[in-house]
């Protein structure tokens, strides 16, 4: 255990800090843009049927995911421990109760589970890179590129071997620890990818079907939203921004002292934002210019962006590029998810790094498998959300996340006392007020009603 300076809030961390203010920036981008953006968001909202959903995602994302990101952030700080001792010393600190720590605990879970069926998605990324690069696109129908994606998800072998491949990386990346491993891995990714969507917004205007994307995502018919598509909306905000589990608390227990928290967190969800609507400004076009259907399901990217790129000129050359870069954000990502977990056995278990990295890896290796066979064997087997996968990414991303954020608005806006956030979030200003606005009423109360209203 860490020596501590007993409540002054000045403790520093066991796993050092990052290097720089952008060094911190980026980590926390890395973890949020991902497959969240880029596979999930497309999907989800196309079986949401577009508009309406987008709106109450975006006023989700403003409304409740920034205030959470925030409160995340300061609660690490003030910490500076795994996110299980973090809220349990808080919770002490603060005249409240070191059961806190149950909030650590469920984000812990959460990571774990969620990195389960992330990987799986992830090693498919890892196959497109190697089928773009062979050519298998090139001029392909969407027959041809449908039967591609569906023969490749029925093998329960390739999909398998795939996540192991991807769990074997994210395990020897946060092995080797915070500045080495994580920084170096996010510096290129994001403004790369940021290009290569440019790249194929440009295609998917000219597609000829470009108003009619546009006017799938934005024009709201607010008479076909219903409370499971609005959580399903709070629910893709949270797993998007990387809230709700303490993967953002994590980071923030390394974040020099004097690091703004509301720059750092108004940067992350803007470009996290960025990315998803051009992810979708890119894909819906393609969707209708190649009469797919947008209620597609998890195979949506799989199959429409291979075609554009099948079209293109240049396009196996940019298509490889892709879905390398995907495969980064999703890296990251997942060095992001375990660290809740692996932080929190180095600290309580005394491990060094690299085997609470194997222990933890090696756990969400075999969960994994549940959604792996959820494609192929065992794509029959079908209760409550739908197949194993559905289950996991259901009881995560709409359930555990929106929980873990509530729990942690509540903590950070009527727990901790005044001077301690403020200190946090330097001052007690017109921002200041407005974050424990939102952070005290407005994301807690939102969650409630949406949660209430989406399973009763
Ligand atoms: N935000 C990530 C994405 O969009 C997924 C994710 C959810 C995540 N929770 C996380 C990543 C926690 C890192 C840490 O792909």
């Amino acid at each position: 255990m860490l020596k501590q300076q007993a409540g002054d809030g000045k403790r520093t961390s066991l796993h050092g800090n990052w290097s720089s203010r952008m060094a911190f920036i980026l980590a926390v981008t890395g973890s949020a843009v991902g497959l969240g953006n880029n596979w999930k968001f497309p999907y989800i909202a196309g079986q949401n049927g577009g508009g309406a959903f987008v709106l109450v995602y975006l006023i989700c994302v403003v409304a409740i995911g920034m205030p959470v990101m925030m409160s995340e952030i300061l609660i690490g700080r003030r910490g500076r421990r795994n996110p299980v001792s973090t809220m349990e010393l808080l919770g002490k600190e603060e005249g409240s109760s070191g059961k806190w720590r149950w909030v650590g605990s469920l984000s812990v879970l959460a990571g774990i589970l969620i990195l389960s069926y992330y990987s799986v998605i992830a090693g498919w990324t890892l196959a497109y890179v190697v089928k773009s690069a062979a050519g298998v696109f090139v001029g392909a129908s969407s027959e041809m590129v449908e039967s591609e994606f569906n023969a490749f998800v029925g093998s329960w072998q390739l999909v398998g071997f795939c996540h192991t491949l991807f769990m074997a990386l994210a395990v020897f990346v946060v092995a080797r620890g915070v500045e080495r491993g994580l920084e170096r891995a996010v510096k290129f990714m994001v403004p790369a990818l940021l290009f290569l969507m440019l790249v194929l917004l440009g295609y998917s205007i000219n597609s000829g079907h470009f108003g009619e994307g546009v006017s799938f995502m934005f024009t709201a018919d607010w008479s076909r939203l219903t409370w499971g598509s609005v959580l399903a909306a709070l629910g893709q905000a949270f797993f998007t921004l990387s809230i709700g589990m303490g993967a953002i608390m994590a980071y923030g227990a390394y974040l020099p002292e004097e690091t703004s928290i509301t720059g750092a967190s108004a940067a992350v969800v803007t470009a996290d934002t960025a990315i998803a609507i051009l992810a979708g400004l890119a894909i819906f076009p393609l969707v209708f210019a190649n009469g797919l259907n947008p209620a597609d399901g998890p195979g949506l990217v799989f199959d429409t962006l291979p075609l554009a790129f099948g079209q293109m000129a240049g396009g196996m050359f940019f298509s490889t590029i892709f879905f390398v870069l995907l495969s980064f954000a999703a890296w990251t990502s997942a060095i992001g998810l375990m660290e809740p977990a692996v932080a929190w056995i180095v600290e309580r278990l005394n491990r060094t790094r690299a085997e609470a990295a194997l222990i933890i890896g090696g756990a969400i290796w075999v969960i994994g498998f549940g959604s792996v066979l959820s494609f192929n064997v065992l794509s029959d087997v079908k209760f409550l959300a739908g197949t194993i996968f559905d289950n996991v990414d259901y009881l995560t991303s709409n359930i555990m996340l929106p929980l873990g954020g509530l729990m942690i608005t509540i903590f950070a806006g009527w727990v901790m006392c005044r001077n301690s956030t403020s200190d946090e979030l330097g001052g007690s200003g017109g921002l200041y007020k407005a974050w424990r606005l939102l952070a005290r009423y407005v994301a807690p109360i939102g969650i409630l009603i949406v949660l209430f209203n989406a399973v009763s």
